[in-house]
């Protein structure tokens, strides 16, 4: 499985997985744009030829960047692919000089939010309505430290689970 940043020519397939996963469409520029904005925010996992992973991600604030979209080809979760991205994730955020990586999740995709947890984010408000279908968020976010040790360090331990607001 190889992991690297987009290339334009991923756009359809990618387009395909976002479908997929979150029943949302986005413009062909939308990839592009953040691509050009933040290139090793964007990581994409290829397995044969074949776009099977994408994190889209941005510096929002000097010290702060922010998930977009994360998503692992049904085919293929619960393997460990979206684990290495995310650290792939943290290293590239840390790399760019932010020290907290924030992210919204539905309030409803528990599963999502277990993974973040044990990833060591943690909850930190509900976002109302945030969704065009109404439905909730929630926002989660994480800080980084310059000699953090990611999961796929070996023997490194997940931070204590935090949960509620700080
Ligand atoms: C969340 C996601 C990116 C994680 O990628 P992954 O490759 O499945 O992650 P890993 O294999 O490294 O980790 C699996 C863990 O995530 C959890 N998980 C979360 N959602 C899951 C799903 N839909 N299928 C399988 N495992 C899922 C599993 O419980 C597992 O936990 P465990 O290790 O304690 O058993 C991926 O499951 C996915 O695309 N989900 C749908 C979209 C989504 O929820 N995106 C994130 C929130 S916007």
């Amino acid at each position: 499985m190889l992991l690297r940043h987009f290339r334009e020519s991923d756009t359809l397939e990618l387009s395909k997985l976002v479908y997929d996963t979150f029943s949302e469409v986005y413009s062909n520029d939308f990839y592009g744009c953040f691509a050009d904005e933040w290139p090793k925010g964007f990581i994409v996992a290829e397995e044969r030829k074949r776009v099977v992973g994408l994190i889209v991600g941005t510096i929002e604030e000097p010290r702060v960047s922010r998930v977009l979209l994360f998503a692992v080809h049904w085919s293929l979760r619960g393997r460990g692919l979206g684990s290495r991205m995310l650290d792939r994730f943290k290293r590239a955020s840390l790399s760019s000089g932010a020290a907290l990586i924030r992210l919204e999740v539905r309030e409803e995709n528990q599963d999502g939010i277990r993974f973040y947890e044990n990833h060591g984010f943690w909850l930190v408000g509900t976002l109302k309505d945030y969704y065009k279908d109404g439905r909730h968020g929630v926002l989660m976010q994480t800080e980084l430290f310059k000699n953090a040790l990611f999961s796929d360090t070996p023997g490194s331990q997940a931070r204590p689970r935090r949960r509620g607001t700080r």
